[in-house]
């Protein structure tokens, strides 16, 4: 059983606003420097993506969070106080760190690998147990691989050990360096949407860096999108980035241009609609969990639906918790869309609703499906949609 004291930790007022002031990285001696003056604010418990082309300075710019990299100049402000003023190797043990090629120590045990830093912190071995064995339930892992050591485990499993050694301490802020980028595509898509809703039970203040722009889209709550030399081309929500890219560099590497055109002359019917994992009031939440881990479950969360199959809200991990459906859900519903709604109109409406994805109605007020911002995006990107269209539309403005 963990003990209060773990427990209490797990709270959402365990995140801190990380502000990057004029933040710059020159490596050696070169004149050119490989993050150029970064400023960004990230909002304590949002994910912010750190997208763009290999080399734009992404890993640099999240290294120098920890001081695993030193800058050159300029701040960055954790909670409002500046790592300079920090003792180097103590952040480094505060700040959650998780890397593209895992990094799990081969010759220890999981349990001993997502303990290491409560270990270094020098926790009590009881404290570090219990909070051990509540990250092991927490990423969903069967406590019995604690006992195995990382060559043992697959490439998933791996880097959900590699989440939960990073959240071990309850950091204020994760730093997620392409935490997905060595899983094929079919599990990292469950890892993503587990991690959303962890993320959504924890809170944390995460940066995640990714080259994957549908990626970015699914998993920012804000997007950085970078070019060369660290600087930042437009820092939006992910609908804002689609709707309005900042230039084209930011259009190109959404691959909006034309395609975006083409929204305005589209209907939400159009378009694949993803399947919402249902759930009605008073269903055992065991059978709406069962559900959530088929593998072609695209919505990282159940719809609440009433008998006739209209929409209610969403349901969280917490209501999942509880041992039947709650009448009320944890998460209003949000936008709801309606098939015959132009694709542009929609876009707008996640834009204008904070959503990533909305449910989708049929004429009786019926879940349809839902529309979700990484559907555009991915359509936008394909090459059906970027073929040249004949009727001339402007360019949507926010
Ligand atoms: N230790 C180093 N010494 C000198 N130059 C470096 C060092 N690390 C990175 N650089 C240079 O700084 C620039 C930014 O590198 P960085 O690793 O931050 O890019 P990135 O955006 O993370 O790229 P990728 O997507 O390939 O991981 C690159 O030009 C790189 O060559
Ligand atoms: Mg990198």
């Amino acid at each position: 059983m963990p003990s209060e004291e773990v427990t209490d930790e797990r709270s959402n007022s365990g995140a801190s606003a990380v502000r990057y002031e004029g933040a710059t990285k020159r490596y050696g001696d070169s004149s050119v420097a490989a993050v150029d003056a970064l400023t960004l604010e990230i909002p304590a418990g949002e994910i912010c993506v750190l997208v763009g082309p290999s080399g734009c300075g992404k890993t640099t710019a999240m290294r120098m969070v920890n001081r695993t990299v030193e800058m050159s100049e300029g701040d960055i402000l954790i909670g409002g106080e500046s790592v300079r003023d920090r003792d180097a190797a103590r952040l480094r043990r505060e700040i959650g760190y998780v890397i593209q090629q895992i990094g799990l120590f081969p010759h220890r045990t999981i349990a001993q690998n997502i303990a290491a830093v409560p270990q270094l912190l020098g926790w009590k071995k009881e404290r570090t147990e219990a909070r051990t064995a509540e990250l092991i339930e927490l990423i969903g892992l069967d406590p019995e691989l604690g006992g195995r050591y990382p060559a043992q485990l697959s490439g998933g499993q791996q880097q959900r050990v590699g989440v939960a050694r990073a959240l071990a301490a309850d950091p204020l802020v994760m730093l997620m360096d392409e935490p997905f980028g060595a899983i094929d595509p079919i599990n990292r898509e469950r890892l993503q949407n587990e991690f959303l809703r962890l993320q959504a039970e924890i809170g944390k203040t995460v940066l995640f860096v990714t080259h994957d722009i549908d990626e970015a889209i699914k998993m920012g709550d804000r997007i950085a999108v970078m070019r060369e030399g660290g600087k930042v081309a437009q820092y939006a929500t992910p609908a804002e980035i689609l709707m309005d890219p900042a230039d084209e560099f930011v259009e190109d590497f959404v691959g909006a241009d034309r395609a975006l055109k083409r929204l305005a002359l589209m209907r939400v019917a159009d378009i694949d609609l993803w399947k919402a994992p249902l759930a009605y009031v008073g269903q055992p939440t065991a059978e709406v969990r069962a559900k959530l881990a088929s593998p072609d479950v695209e919505v990282p969360y159940p719809l609440l639906v009433d008998s006739e199959r209209r929409p209610l809200g969403w349901l969280s991990e917490r209501d999942l918790r509880a041992d039947v459906v709650p009448s009320r859900p944890d998460s209003p519903l949000g936008p709801l869309l309606d098939r015959d709604d132009v694709m542009r109109d929609a876009l707008a409406d996640l834009l204008q609703g904070e959503a990533q994805y909305a449910a989708v109605a049929d004429h009786q007020g019926r879940i349809a499906g839902v529309l979700s911002v990484e559907i555009i995006s991915e359509f936008l990107g394909s090459p059906e949609a970027k073929t040249e269209e004949h009727g001339a539309v402007e360019r949507p403005h926010g």
